[in-house]
């Protein structure tokens, strides 16, 4: 099959967030440590009603509904999730609700794990599938959602919730290219869940994003090996329009981008520095290892990278602003978001970068090509028009306070695990499509209705 790739893809987040200048001064520290330093605005949460497979039930859904796939369409179904509410049950196993009654039921894929990096090892898995003897002509659908809650600390404004759904198969729009894919993948302690009863993760927050930072140059550089051996070509950030990153906190993903900057500078020959950049040349010979934390170093390229940070980065970061780290969707949310974002005329025919990232860890680079065709009736047009929505739910959720929100997760934290338990939250504000929990009964059993 050619031109394998996303042929549709539905984002969901939840109906409430908190704002986060509200939540500086609920948590005491400096006025911009989160909106500024973080570069976060507002961050979505899950109250009671809704987990991890509502949020899957969800999306699936609506992408379904919106694309008006039949279950009979589908042949693979991948779920990536860390929110793991079940040490045995797939969160697929929860999504066959939806192809059940329709007696399909000859759907492969399973749940996959590690942390962040989830939804793109679904979504690889989908497309080996695509390319594989097994595949039998019908479509994958790739899953990917968490509920991204921090005990209160430093870590807490970085959390998020969401899902996203995507539908993967041949002659697709957003096409992935083969055979320089690039990963790295580790064995560190950077954040984890070792704590079966609790939703939170542990944390090291500085050793994660050196950890991040890390595996992005480390990607980036067996990428760039791998387009030399297939094409014979250099790779430098020129040879992308658009970069997507999983996105953590938005900052993050200005400094990633400058690294990428940095990187190309120590790609770039001692001649050439000394002709371009002469007042960077003592930033060529430093040793890789010593620069994670050297802050002469990131503001320099920060301020060198900016202007085409803001074109080629800045527009896929609006649902993570909005929402916050949805975890496995993140870099997914970027996409949706860079398409919302740029008109789709400058989207045609470009090549865009993505780098996904899951602590403990696992990492790959990828690159997509958007194809050419963007007139009325294209798939990228149908893609792009389908996303509309997007704006309009993001504006109308519902503010909550910092205290009723910390009082949520509290509530959360008590429950977690308790059963039978009857969820207290009104379903009213909502957005229409979704599913909801409706009771934890005494032996574990949850069930669900839609909005
Ligand atoms: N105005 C503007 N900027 C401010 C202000 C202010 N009033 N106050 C602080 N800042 C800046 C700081 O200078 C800092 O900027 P810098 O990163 O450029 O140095 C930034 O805000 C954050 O402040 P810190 O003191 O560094 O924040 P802290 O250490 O308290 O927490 C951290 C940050 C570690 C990222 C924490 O939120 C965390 O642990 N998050 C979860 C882990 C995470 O997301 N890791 C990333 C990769 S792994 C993953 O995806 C889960």
């Amino acid at each position: 099959p050619r031109d394998v790739g996303i042929k549709a893809i539905e984002i969901y987040f939840p109906a409430q967030y908190v704002e986060q200048t509200e939540l500086e001064q609920f948590d005491g520290v400096s006025a911009g440590k989160y909106t500024i330093g973080l570069g976060q605005c507002r961050m979505g949460f899950c109250n009671d009603r809704e987990d991890i497979n509502s949020l899957c039930l969800t999306v699936a859904h609506r992408l379904m509904d919106r694309y008006d796939i039949k279950p009979e369409d589908i042949g693979r179904l991948e779920v990536g999730t860390e929110t793991i509410i079940d040490k045995s049950k797939s969160i697929k196993s929860v999504l066959m609700q939806l192809f059940e009654p329709y007696d399909c039921t000859d759907v492969e894929g399973a749940d996959t794990t590690n942390a962040c990096y989830g939804g793109t090892a679904a979504l690889l898995n989908a497309v080996s599938w695509i390319e594989s003897s097994a595949w039998d002509g019908r479509l994958a659908l790739v899953v990917a959602g968490d509920n991204a809650v921090y005990s209160p600390g430093s870590a807490r404004p970085t959390g998020g919730a969401g899902a996203v759904a995507m539908l993967i198969g041949p002659d697709a729009p957003l096409i992935i290219d083969r055979g320089v894919r690039a990963s790295c993948m580790k064995h560190v302690y950077d954040f984890y869940k070792p704590n079966l009863k609790s939703e939170y993760p542990t944390v090291d927050g500085k050793l994660s994003v050196y950890c991040y930072l890390n595996a992005l140059d480390t990607c980036y550089q067996t990428y760039r090996k791998k387009v030399k051996n297939k094409y014979n070509c250099g790779v430098s950030l020129n040879s992308f329009d658009a970069f997507l990153f999983h996105s953590p906190y938005c900052k993050l993903v200005q400094k990633s981008f400058a690294r990428l900057a940095f990187i190309d500078f120590l790609n770039t020959s001692k001649k050439e520095v000394s002709e371009k950049y002469p007042e960077l040349a003592q930033f060529h010979d430093i040793k890789v290892e010593d620069t994670y934390f050297n802050k002469d170093i990131e503001k320099v390229f920060l301020n060198l990278s900016k202007p085409e940070f803001l074109q080629k980065t800045q527009p896929s970061l609006m649902i993570a602003n909005q929402v916050g780290n949805m975890y496995t969707p993140s870099v997914y949310t970027g996409l949706a978001s860079l398409l919302i974002n740029k008109p789709i005329k400058e989207l045609a025919g470009t090549k865009v970068g993505v780098f996904s990232y899951g602590s403990g860890l696992c990492s790959t680079m990828y690159s997509l090509t958007i194809t050419k065709e963007c007139n009325e009736k294209s798939d990228l047009m149908k893609i792009v028009s389908s996303l509309s929505y997007i704006k309009k739910e993001l504006d109308a959720r519902q503010k909550i306070s910092p205290e009723d929100y910390t009082k949520v997760l509290e509530w959360r934290e008590q429950n977690c695990h308790t059963v039978p338990f009857s969820p207290q939250s009104s379903i009213k504000n909502m957005f229409p499509g979704s599913y909801y929990l409706v009771q934890v009964d005494e032996k574990y059993r949850r069930t669900y209705n839609r909005v």
